[in-house]
């Protein structure tokens, strides 16, 4: 999975790292030069070798991120909007290869490219802007209305959407600062929101991610090796669109966790309620993390064993027609609320070839009943179509846009 794979051979993290120290005194090394991990070092191609995807989707879960939408300036068109992404393709591909701008505020100085990728994507209103109405594929069509719904129109949806992802804190936020001065005159800043995950090297060797409410969380999602994978998650060579060929539809929500409740809930109600056990995210069915489950399987009860509402169960793709999408959340943490509430959550980012078939499809399903949304709030929402990678010389959105 996306989290598993997070740390897999990066990285020599904690007491690993004061081992790396000892061992190179007792080499007679210079010990302040020598790296205590990958974590800095490690880089994620802008340009993906034979992938024509761009970095971000199928990269591993990063511990910083940052999700940003911008809306076109009043009078910036097609021309200027072509070159906004020429300048941010030509920024991201410096950054994530560890190089800065010569007028730099120094932020990331020191450090590498920390496994930074920088994800371009367009909105419903980019075509409206650009005057390319034709060009808009209906995968972008508005999502439907949700009954649990509660958005924040001011923090949905813009003309453009950046998702910037990295390992070190210091590193995303000079992505995010340096993309948004390539954007002055041309785009201002709609919404931010601001994500982490665990840092690699935080555990023995390489796991799931884990999200807020405690949960392994990622664990079932589609492979890379599925041999399913590309035509589920990335936009296929017969597209009506042709520039979206190789790409993928990036669906964002804002899920806030009422997590006063959820931690309310005992151990045993909170598993019956995703469906899997929490220690180690196995199926309530038996066997490991990755052991199928079993959704026949029924108690000494009669019961099923993982219940009808559970939310696993649910969002499987055995309830809802195969369909399936790639989840590449960062969790979140604004402080707290009036209440005194934690304003925490989600930043559920779902990845997959057509939205209707994948994200709309669950999310209806689980709105209409499933055991964990009673605990969530989603306050925001968008949906991007995120363009293949740039050609060499060229950059995203190009053959969109000349
Ligand atoms: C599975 C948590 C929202 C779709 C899971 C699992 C957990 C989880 C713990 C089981 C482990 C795994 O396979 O990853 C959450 C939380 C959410 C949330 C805490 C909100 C804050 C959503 C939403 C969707 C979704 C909005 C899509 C509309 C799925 C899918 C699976 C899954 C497709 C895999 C089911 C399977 O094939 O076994 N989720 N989820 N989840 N979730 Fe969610």
């Amino acid at each position: 999975t996306v989290g598993a794979a997070g740390a897999a051979g990066l990285v020599v993290g904690g007491a690993g790292g004061a081992l790396g120290v000892s061992a190179a005194r007792s080499a007679g090394r210079d010990a302040a030069h020598e790296a205590l991990t990958t974590i800095g070092s490690t880089e994620v191609p802008f340009r993906q070798a034979r992938a024509k995807h761009q970095a971000g989707i199928t990269t591993p879960l990063q511990a910083s991120g940052h999700l940003v939408a911008f809306d076109l300036a009043p009078g910036a068109d097609r021309k200027a909007a072509a070159a906004l992404l020429r300048r941010w393709s030509r920024t991201a591909e410096e950054l994530m290869a560890g190089r800065t701008p010569d007028a730099d505020t120094g932020v990331a100085l020191d450090a590498g490219p920390s496994s930074l990728s920088i994800t371009f994507g367009l909105g419903h209103s980019f075509f409206d802007r650009t005057g390319l109405q034709k060009q808009r594929p209906v995968q972008l069509d508005p999502l439907p209305e949700f009954s649990a719904d509660a958005l924040d129109p001011d923090r949905s949806n813009g003309d453009l959407w950046i998702q910037i992802g990295a390992d070190d804190a210091l590193v995303a936020f000079h992505a995010l600062r340096t993309l948004q001065k390539d954007a002055a005159g041309s785009a201002r800043l709609r919404w931010q929101m601001n994500g982490f995950n665990r840092t690699p090297g935080a555990t023995a060797h390489p796991m799931t991610a884990r999200n807020l409410m405690g949960q392994v969380d990622g664990t079932n999602n589609p492979k890379p090796s599925d041999k399913d994978f590309d035509e589920r998650i990335f936009v296929g060579r017969d597209a009506d669109q042709a520039w979206m060929r190789g790409g993928s539809y990036a669906v964002v929500r804002r899920i806030r966790m009422l997590l006063d409740d959820w931690e309310k809930r005992s151990r045993h109600d909170q598993e019956k309620i995703i469906g899997r056990r929490k220690d180690n995210g196995a199926p309530l069915t038996g066997g490991s993390e990755t052991t199928p489950m079993r959704l026949e399987a029924s108690g000494a009860d009669g019961l099923p064993v993982i219940p009808a509402n559970a939310h696993a169960r649910v969002a499987a793709p055995e309830s809802n027609q195969g369909a399936a999408m790639l989840r590449r959340p960062f969790s979140f943490h604004d402080g707290f609320r009036e209440d005194g509430a934690p304003d925490a959550g989600l930043l559920f980012v779902c990845w997959q070839a057509d939205p209707l078939r994948a994200f709309t499809q669950v999310q209806r399903k689980l709105d209409s009943g499933d055991a964990l949304s009673p605990f969530l709030r989603h306050e925001a929402s968008g949906l991007f179509a995120v363009p293949p990678a740039a050609e060499p010389g060229g950059y995203v959105g190009r053959p969109l846009l000349e």
